[in-house]
């Protein structure tokens, strides 16, 4: 298909070696940081934080991580420019919400009078997806990798290659990140730079996807 999009699409693929001599711009850098912030999640609930792996100190830490499980992912840690650790809150409350109707309001999105009616209206559904003691992880986690999605397509956009990583070790992620992961879970990551051609095996390989007929209806 000619079209830029579907283009893209094929031009993007899992990298599984990176270069470590290149190093994703300044700029470049900024852009992937906004585009995260600009995800959308239901009731715009954001209820998600990124930590961004970058100095070396970082990448020691990140790759710390991988001792005990996921080794085949460990080199990322160290050889990629980036990886970025996706975390979200297990327990997202009122309080959370209220903030962002607090940004709703000040950014001119939302009238004042009706900030009261979208803080108990909208966050039903938050409740609608907490158990007894208030645990939401699986639907912040929902929302978490919407900006999963939309950073490949973004790093598509800019060049950069990418490792989306559910085969990182949450638990050690918890302990080693504990203090930039208070009161959020880690469950997946991405690694993101150049990929080395002579060692990447996935670099070129055709896309492997099922056909439209058997995944999509049309009615
Ligand atoms: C949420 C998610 C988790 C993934 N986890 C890993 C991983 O831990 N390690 C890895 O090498 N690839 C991982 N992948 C890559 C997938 O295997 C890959 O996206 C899929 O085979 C399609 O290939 P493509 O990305 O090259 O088009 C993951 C992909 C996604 C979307």
């Amino acid at each position: 298909m000619e079209n830029q999009i579907i283009k893209d699409l094929n031009w993007r693929y899992t990298t599984k070696m990176y270069d470590e001599t290149k190093r994703i711009s300044t700029e470049d850098m900024q852009v992937i940081k906004e585009a995260l912030r600009m995800s959308a999640s239901s009731i715009n609930s954001q209820p998600w934080k990124f930590v961004v792996i970058e100095s070396d100190e970082a990448k020691q830490r990140f790759s710390k991580t991988f001792e005990n499980n996921f080794q085949f992912n460990q080199h990322h840690a160290t050889k990629a420019s980036h990886c970025i650790l996706f975390g979200n809150k297990t327990h997202y409350t009122k309080e959370d919400y209220k903030k962002v109707v607090d940004v709703e309001v000040s950014s001119g999105h939302l009238p004042q009078e009706r900030a009261e009616d979208m803080l108990n209206g909208a966050f039903a559904f938050a409740e609608l997806n907490s158990d007894e003691n208030g645990f939401n992880g699986n639907w912040t986690k929902a929302q978490t990798y919407i900006a999963l999605g939309n950073l490949l397509h973004t790093l598509t956009r800019l060049g950069i290659d990418s490792t989306p990583m559910e085969g990182v070790d949450s638990k050690a992620i918890g302990e080693i990140f504990a203090k930039e992961f208070e009161g959020y879970e880690c469950t997946f990551a991405i690694a993101m730079g150049y990929h080395k051609k002579s060692e990447d095996y996935n670099f070129g390989l055709p896309k492997a996807r099922l056909a439209q007929k058997d995944i999509i209806e049309v009615l």
